[in-house]
């Protein structure tokens, strides 16, 4: 490794190493079970992050040629996993989530869509190395981590496709309630800490003579729902949480906090950010290389 690399991988260390999220749910895979069903509805409704990619694999030609190998690590509902399976690829989805996995392989189904569907750990998994053509992670909090997403390059033999933050996140609108959710019942703002920006990935394959393409996406999304749902939803949510909520009545606070936030009796639940989809080939180090020579 360079000093360049060793720089960027201990800042994402760094980043990493603040993120509240692992000690807040220290078992992932329950907190992603918990909202699988509802996944779609809000965040996961944001598609503009997947058109954008597949509109630049076409224009690179990317299709033309064999049959390809994908790799989706922590394909949640399938967001990037089904286009891509309907583009031609055979894909493997991989989440450690069985429900989002259970929800994968319903649409797969539904589609008529060949998708091998695997459940675990993208971190104690055996993957062969350069065994895909592309090895895509897309807001996967378990790839905010050099260590995983050094891992990740080594499985792909041409393309590695990473989806991350670009721009701080617009303040989600609470409905009128000035503290979120997060700061009622665990104190704080539960953030990435930036380990989630795809500035970290980007810097790092630079620094290893990569030439990463950034691809700035605007995803919103909106929903509503009604009280109940979004109550039961909410305490799904942090009954997760093994440690840290400090109001003793927290059931009754996500009562309180719905009821409050509810416009014209429904719940609005909305956000918009600024997403990078980051491209990279891996082709391109050998002739970067090969230049410089
Ligand atoms: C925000 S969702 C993103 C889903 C999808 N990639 C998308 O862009 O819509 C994150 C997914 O990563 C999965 N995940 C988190 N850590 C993982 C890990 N270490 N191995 C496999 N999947 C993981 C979660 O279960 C969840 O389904």
């Amino acid at each position: 490794m360079n000093r360049r690399e060793e720089f960027w991988v201990k800042c994402w260390r760094d980043a990493a190493e603040k993120s509240l999220y692992r000690e807040t749910f220290p078992e992932e895979r329950k907190c992603w079970d918990a909202t699988a069903d509802y996944y779609d509805a809000g965040m996961g409704s944001s598609n503009e992050r997947v058109d954008v990619l597949l509109g630049y694999l076409k224009r690179q030609g990317f299709w033309n040629g064999s049959k390809k190998q994908i790799l989706d690590i922590g394909s949640g509902t399938g967001a990037f996993a089904l286009p891509l399976a309907a583009c031609g690829a055979a894909v493997t989805a991989l989440d450690c989530s069985p429900e989002m996995n259970r929800i994968v392989r319903q649409k797969a189904r539904e589609k008529d869509l060949n998708v091998k569907v695997q459940t675990g750990d993208f971190n104690r998994l055996p993957f062969e190395t350069r065994a895909y053509d592309l090895v895509i992670g897309s807001m996967n909090p378990g790839l905010y981590h050099p260590e995983p997403f050094l891992r990740m390059l080594s499985l792909s033999r041409d393309l590695v496709v990473y989806v991350g933050i670009c721009d701080t996140p617009v303040k989600k609108k609470d409905n009128g309630s000035c503290k979120s959710l997060d700061e009622i019942l665990l104190g704080h703002t539960l953030t990435h800490s930036g380990s989630n920006h795809v500035q970290y990935p980007c810097q790092l394959l630079k620094a290893m003579g990569y030439r990463p393409v950034v691809l700035p996406v605007q995803c919103q999304w909106r929903c509503e729902e009604e009280e109940a749902l979004e109550v039961g939803r909410l305490i799904r949510h942090y009954e997760t949480v093994e440690t840290g909520i400090i109001v003793k009545n927290w059931r009754e606070a996500i009562r309180a906090y719905v009821k409050d936030a509810l416009q014209d009796g429904r719940f609005i639940n909305e956000g918009k950010t600024v997403m990078g989809v980051l491209v990279c080939s891996l082709k391109s180090e050998e002739t970067a290389m090969e230049m410089t020579v």
